[in-house]
């Protein structure tokens, strides 16, 4: 007999998306540049020079996708707030503009039955804010705590979710070590005072939450990675200890363990500072839950070429992988719930993305887009969260990356991460069949995946 996948009662199914990645529309009334629009619009950051300058026209359609939201079922949607809409210039002057339209899209939301899930940073830094430093400044955490607690009185009586932070693992290695993200610096000596600081902002956001929303729950959303060591030496096993520290530990041992894993001094040397003790206190504020971005696993080996983390990734040739080359490995996902159970307590989890990009169909076929690799996928990551659940896991949600095609970053609309396709010439959507899938998990609470 099949064994039931039935998930519990209170669970809550989503779909993630991000300001930047679906709104277009980054100036309209009254907004100010963020450093995506900035690096966007500079030559050869993106493939193809993309930019979000329409992007997915949620900006002006949110009421079409929230009633598209309904369609499938969903019962939370995670959207991202783009700090430049509320400050124009980062502090200060308040936006009204930018508010009513996150104040338009929750009562939208509100009235269809579909809980707000919001994250007040998902890379889009007020481009005023980069130019006196941006994540480099120690100012920026209370330059955070004054747009969190905007934010907070004015929406906070709504929303039941909240998250600080989005990835800060990628805005570091991505904004400032490796450069292929905005605001585009490759600089290791930054790298380590960038994190800090996006550390110190989230544990100012989590005051400010405490200090003024009057409902809810706050978290940080951090990516996971299981790193396994591709052979049996001892040199493979340290690197995939050092790949841990980087990507995994680095952000959450701060806010559960009251300071940075040990690894960090050897990857980063003299780069690495000592930062202020009382430091600690700040970033270690008591969490509601965590939430999880889970896409795949690493393989690495010792490369003592590859700095600072000297770490180099092994592909597996026996599986399958993605369109972004990431492999596709459901068991880690489990792991990586029970590992965070294990290390950190058994705090409340949420998936807040997994998902994959493909070569998708082009065209409907009888209003669908046919996308079988990624109903897989799915299908074996939701049967990896229920086994996390059923190993001990606090588990209470799953949000899929993305409710939308959408504008994938550097590598801008060439990658299609939606459950729903978007032609980006006429913004249509059509439902994917991985979108069909999904609403049929929900609708049985997990008990479609039993036949599968
Ligand atoms: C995550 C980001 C999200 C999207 C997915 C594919 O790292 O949070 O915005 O780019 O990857």
């Amino acid at each position: 007999m099949n064994e039931s996948h039935r998930f519990p009662e209170s669970f809550l199914w989503g779909a993630s998306t991000s300001a930047y990645q679906i709104e277009g529309s980054p100036l309209a009334d009254g907004a100010g540049p963020s450093i995506w629009q900035r690096f966007a619009h500079s030559p050869g950051r993106t493939i193809n020079g993309d930019t979000g300058d329409v992007a997915c026209d949620h900006y002006r359609r949110y009421r079409d996708d929230v009633a598209l939201m309904s369609e499938l079922g969903l019962q939370a949607y995670r959207f991202s707030i783009s700090w430049s809409r509320i400050l124009p210039e980062g502090t200060g002057r308040v936006n009204a503009g930018g508010l009513d339209f996150y104040a338009r899209l929750v009562d939208a939301l509100l009235a269809a039955n579909i809980t707000p899930n919001a994250t007040l940073f998902h890379w889009d830094l007020p481009a005023a804010l980069d130019d006196r430093g941006g994540w480099l400044n120690r100012d920026v955490a209370e330059w955070f705590g004054e747009y969190a607690s905007i934010v907070f009185a004015a929406l906070g009586d709504r929303v039941p979710m909240w998250a600080t932070l989005n990835e800060p693992w990628v805005v570091t290695d991505g904004g400032y070590l490796h450069g292929a993200l905005a605001p585009g610096h490759r600089n290791l000596f930054e790298a380590p005072i960038a994190s800090h600081n996006l550390m110190r902002a989230h544990g100012m956001g989590v005051q400010a939450f405490r200090a003024e929303a009057r409902i809810g729950q706050v978290g940080l959303v951090v990516n996971l990675e299981p790193k396994d060591p591709a052979s049996s030496s001892a040199e493979d096993a340290a690197a995939a200890q050092r790949g841990d520290a980087y990507m995994n530990r680095q952000y959450l041992d701060p806010v559960f363990k009251g300071g940075y894993p040990d690894e960090m001094r050897d990857i980063f040397g003299m780069a690495w500072p000592d930062f202020p003790s009382d430091d600690f206190a700040l970033i270690g504020q008591k969490l509601d839950f965590v939430g999880i971005n889970y896409y795949t696993r690493g393989v690495v080996r010792d490369d003592p070429l590859a700095l600072p983390v000297r770490i180099a990734y092994v592909r597996q040739p026996e599986h399958a992988y993605t369109e972004t080359g990431w492999e596709m490995h459901p068991k880690s996902l489990t792991r990586t719930l029970l590992w965070v159970t294990e290390r950190y307590g058994r705090i409340p989890l949420y998936v807040t993305e997994n998902g994959a990009a493909f070569y998708d169909a082009p065209h409907a076929i009888d209003g669908v887009v046919h996308d079988p690799l990624r109903v897989w996928y799915y299908r074996e990551h939701l049967k990896a969260c229920h086994a996390a659940i059923a190993k001990g896991a606090d588990l209470r949600g799953y949000f899929a990356w993305s409710l939308l095609d959408n504008y994938e970053w550097s590598l801008g609309f060439s990658k299609r991460f939606g459950i729903v396709h978007v032609n980006y010439d006429t913004l249509e959507r059509t439902p994917k069949s991985s979108a069909l899938f999904y609403r049929d998990v929900i609708r049985s609470n997990g008990t479609a995946l039993d036949a599968q």
